[in-house]
């Protein structure tokens, strides 16, 4: 199964670190979405969404370039964020739909908590400091690796 991780993490990289870990274990790629091109896409089994959450939804850069993908069939996606409220049923609904609409079936969804320091956070030294943690990182290795499994 090939399979491609696209990520946006900008403000702790805090997403960075888990597309990494799950990156590992399904021997995939992470790049940003201004190094993929809608076409590039279409040669993956699996594509692997992911941001922090910004205003209750994906980074405007990760959902504004899944509009511009092609129409796919047989295709298999999993969505993964970071943030500072554990509320992924509401946060991923945007994207989720989005990539339902372009045909890709969602097969799993992660969420974990991500250090905030936006605003007045900083201020109180922010959210979640050290997030996401070693435990966080477990996680996101056992999810990447039942995708691995149950994808073959
Ligand atoms: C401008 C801004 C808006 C945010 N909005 C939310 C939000 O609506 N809900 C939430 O749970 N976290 C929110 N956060 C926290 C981020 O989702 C969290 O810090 C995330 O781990 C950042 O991911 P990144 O380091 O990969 O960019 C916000 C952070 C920033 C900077």
């Amino acid at each position: 199964m090939k399979s491609l991780i696209v990520c946006f993490s900008y403000h702790h990289n805090n997403t960075q670190k888990i597309a990494e870990v799950m990156a590992k274990m399904l021997d995939a790629q992470v790049k940003p979405p201004e190094e993929v091109s809608p076409e590039e896409l279409l040669q993956f089994d699996l594509v692997g969404f992911g941001s922090g959450i910004y205003g209750e939804k994906y980074h405007e850069h990760l959902l504004e370039f899944v509009d511009r993908l092609l129409h796919v069939t047989n295709k298999k996606a999993f969505i993964f964020s970071t943030s500072s409220m554990e509320e992924a049923v509401k946060n991923h609904l945007l994207l989720r739909e989005k990539l339902k609409s372009k045909g890709y079936t969602i097969v799993d969804e992660f969420n974990c908590r991500g250090f905030n320091t936006n605003s007045f956070l900083k201020l109180f030294g922010g959210l979640n400091k050290g997030r996401p943690n070693a435990d966080d990182l477990k996680h996101a290795k056992e999810f990447a690796m039942n995708l691995a499994i149950s994808n073959k």
